[in-house]
């Protein structure tokens, strides 16, 4: 950093940004200081970092976000991770991948680039209920110039060409699974991130169960001979989804633990 760039951070630090941030939000608006100044404000306002920076680090790819989509959580990240593996498991040339509830096409756009990276030419059909989070990821397509995806509307399954029945060897999701009581009890961060992002019904006397229990008994009618159910849920989630699978008739599932110890991601084959 140039003297000049280090005043800048010491400014930002005085009027009260972290100093860590200080230095990012220098290093993308230091030689505007219009921008920059906005940027300070919006960030002491409780403004979460990712979307005053406009863009924020997802495995490989950097993905924009703003306020119309989830910034993307790093327990994602080891979602993509759980989802590598079981496609290599399956040891395909071309798989086909759907992502439900994409986002900011976090987890389908790096299973996209990730595989291509190992040779193996994957294409996605990325569905998002808001136009809003479809815009977002497909500007995020762009930039990584990923071409074999293809963006669908849709609540769920519901819109899904029907000829795509049986047909996808993965299904991924990290679906909105927060219960309207534990919202209102959750870290004020959230309330900047769209809500039905985050926040689904109730089901099977379960908070925030409603899309998962939806996207669990939908899935199999999709997935091929050999397709695998990878989805992200909440650490009070593990029973309920083994049950779902039961009831959804999968022949095998698991449900693995994140870094941090809490139960977050099933496996669930046909
Ligand atoms: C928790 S966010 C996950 C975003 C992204 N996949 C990620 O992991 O960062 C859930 C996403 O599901 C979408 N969504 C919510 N309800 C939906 C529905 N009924 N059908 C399709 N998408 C839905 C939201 O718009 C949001 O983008």
């Amino acid at each position: 950093m140039t003297d000049a760039e280090q005043q800048l951070v010491t400014e930002l630090v005085i009027a009260g940004v972290e100093r860590r941030e200080a230095r990012w939000l220098v290093e993308e608006f230091g030689d505007d200081p219009v921008a920059l100044e906005l940027a300070k404000r919006r960030r002491l306002r409780g403004e979460p970092l990712q979307y005053v920076l406009g863009h924020w680090p997802f495995r490989t790819l950097d993905l924009a976000v703003d306020s119309r989509v989830l910034i993307p959580r790093p327990e994602t990240e080891e979602l993509v991770d759980v989802a590598l593996h079981e496609l290599a498991a399956i040891d395909l040339a071309a798989p086909l991948m759907l992502d439900l509830g994409c986002g900011s096409g976090a987890i389908g756009l790096s299973l996209l680039a990730e595989l291509a990276d190992r040779g193996v030419h994957a294409s996605l059909v990325a569905i998002d209920k808001s136009p809003d989070a479809l815009a977002n990821a497909r500007s995020n397509a762009v930039k990584h110039t990923l071409h074999s995806v293809t963006f669908v509307s849709s609540d769920w399954f519901a819109s899904l060409d029907r000829s795509l029945r049986g047909r996808f060897d993965l299904i991924v999701a990290n679906p909105p699974y927060v219960g309207n009581d534990e919202f209102a009890g959750l870290d004020e961060v959230l309330g900047y991130e769209p809500r039905t992002a985050l926040v689904a019904r109730d089901a099977r006397g379960v908070g925030g169960f409603a899309d998962i229990e939806r996207i669990i008994a939908e899935s199999p009618e999709w997935l091929g001979p050999r397709g695998v159910l990878v989805l992200e849920h909440g650490e009070a989630h593990r029973n309920a989804v083994l049950r779902a699978c039961v009831d959804a008739g999968f022949r095998e599932h698991h449900d693995f633990d994140d870094l941090a110890g809490h139960p977050r991601v099933l496996v669930a084959r046909r």
